[in-house]
C-alpha cells in the first residue's frame, strides 16, 4: 500500500510538525510495507508537488524551494493551492501530521472527504469538535467528564461580565482563550482588571467565541495516548516534570532549547495512586467516544494538589517529535513506533 505523509502548514507550529512527520516516516519506513510519497504545505497554505516535499524533508532551505515551486504557479487558478495533489499518482491513504489550524481543526480531513480518499485519525466532526475549546468543555460537561469551571463570553455578552464578577465565579487567577484558536496563539494568564481586559481584546481577534477559565491549583500535568475507531484503548499514562505552558510550539521551543535528553521532561509511567490512574484512563476512553474520535489521539490532564483529575484538552494529532509523549507513551504500553503507526494506517483504512 502506498501511504501520502501530509506534513508542515500554515500555522505556528509548521516546524513541530516537520519533526513529527521524520519520526512517522521513518517508522512507516520501518513496517517494511509500505511506500510513502510526501507532501509539505508550505507556510503560505500551498501544498507543493511531492519533489519539492521530498527536498525540504532532506533538509534544503525551505525557503528556496518553495519560491522556485511559487515560480511556477499560476495564482489566479482557482485551485492551485491544491493543485500538487494530483501531480503524486497513485497512492491509497492520506496520512495528515499537520498541527494547529487547517491540520487539527478538520479542513484538511474535510478535502481528504472530498477526494474520497481514507485517512488516519478522526473524522472531520470529531476534529473540528475537539479545536473547539467551547464545544469541547460543553460536550464533556454534558458527559459528566470533569472539566475545570469557565465562562462563554461573545462581543455581544462579555459587558455581563466583569472582572470582579469572573472572580467571584472563577477565582482569582484565570485563563482567557479563543475558542478556535490552536498552537497556544490567543490564550492568557490573567490575576487582574488590566490583564483581564488585554486578554479578552487579544482573544476576540481570533475567534467571536471567548472561553474564561479558572485555574487548577498546584497542577501536575498528565498525557495520556488513546487510539482505536469503536474499541478504542488508553496507553499508560505519563507526565510532565517541567511545566508545559499550554500546548503547542512554546512547549517545543522550550524544550528544545533548554533540554536535550527528553526523558527528564517525563515520568513514564506517571506515578499515581491505582484509583487515579484508573480515573484517568476512564476519563480519556470516555472523551475520546463523546467527541466522536477515531484513528488516535492524546488527551491532556491537569491533576489539582488534592489529586483530582481534570479533563484539559483532547489533541486529535498528537505530537510526534523527539521531545513529544505521545509515541513514547505507546512505546512503554507495548507498541513501538513502527507498529504505532501500522496501527495507525490500519485503523485509517477500517
Ligand atoms: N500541538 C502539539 C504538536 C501537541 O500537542 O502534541
Ligand atoms: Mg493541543
Amino acid at each position: 500500500k502506498h501511504v501520502a505523509l501530509v506534513f508542515g502548514g500554515n500555522s505556528s507550529e509548521h516546524d513541530v510538525s516537520k519533526r513529527s512527520a521524520e519520526n512517522i516516516y521513518n517508522a512507516i519506513m520501518a513496517t517494511g510495507k509500505y511506500d510513502v510519497t510526501l507532501f509539505s504545505i508550505a507556510q503560505n497554505g500551498y501544498f507543493l508537488d511531492p519533489d519539492a516535499s521530498r527536498r525540504i524533508f532532506e533538509g534544503e532551505d525551505e525557503q528556496m524551494v518553495v519560491d522556485e515551486f511559487m515560480a511556477k504557479v499560476d495564482e489566479k487558478d482557482p485551485l492551485a493551492r491544491i493543485k500538487a495533489i494530483s501531480q503524486a499518482g497513485q497512492f491509497d491513504i492520506f496520512f495528515p501530521v499537520v498541527h494547529g489550524n487547517l491540520g487539527e481543526d478538520g479542513t484538511l480531513q474535510g478535502l481528504f472527504r472530498l477526494l474520497n480518499k481514507p485517512f488516519v485519525g478522526a473524522p472531520l466532526r470529531g476534529h473540528a469538535v475537539s479545536f473547539d475549546k467551547v464545544l469541547t468543555k460543553e460536550l464533556l460537561t454534558v458527559n459528566g467528564i470533569r472539566n475545570t469551571k469557565y465562562i462563554v463570553v461573545s462581543p455581544e455578552s462579555v459587558d455581563n461580565w466583569r472582572w470582579s464578577d469572573v472572580k467571584t465565579q472563577l477565582g482569582d487567577i484565570v485563563f482567557v482563550k479563543a475558542a478556535n484558536q490552536g498552537s497556544s496563539v490567543g490564550i492568557s494568564r490573567v490575576t487582574n482588571e488590566l490583564e483581564y481586559q488585554r486578554a479578552l481584546q487579544d482573544s476576540f481577534q481570533y475567534d467571536y467565541k471567548v472561553l474564561i477559565e479558572e485555574a487548577v491549583k498546584g497542577p501536575r500535568e498528565l498525557e495520556v495516548g488513546v487510539i482505536g475507531n469503536e474499541k478504542p484503548i488508553v496507553s499508560v499514562i505519563g507526565a510532565h516534570t517541567v511545566p508545559n505552558q499550554g500546548d503547542g510550539d512554546a512547549w517545543y521551543d522550550y524544550s528544545n532549547k533548554f533540554v536535550d535528553n527528553s526523558s527528564v521532561l517525563f515520568e513514564i509511567p506517571a506515578k499515581l495512586t491505582p484509583e487515579v490512574t484508573q480515573e484517568v484512563k476512564d476519563m480519556a476512553l470516555k472523551a475520546y467516544q463523546v467527541l466522536d474520535l477515531r484513528g488516535e489521539a492524546r488527551m491532556d490532564f491537569l491533576l489539582d494538589e488534592n489529586g483530582i483529575p481534570y479533563l484539559g484538552e483532547p489533541n486529535t494529532l498528537p505530537g510526534f517529535t523527539n521531545m513529544s509523549l505521545f509515541p513514547r507513551l505507546w512505546d512503554d504500553t507495548n507498541m513501538d513506533n513502527a507498529q504505532l503507526v501500522d496501527e495507525l494506517i490500519q485503523l485509517g483504512f477500517a
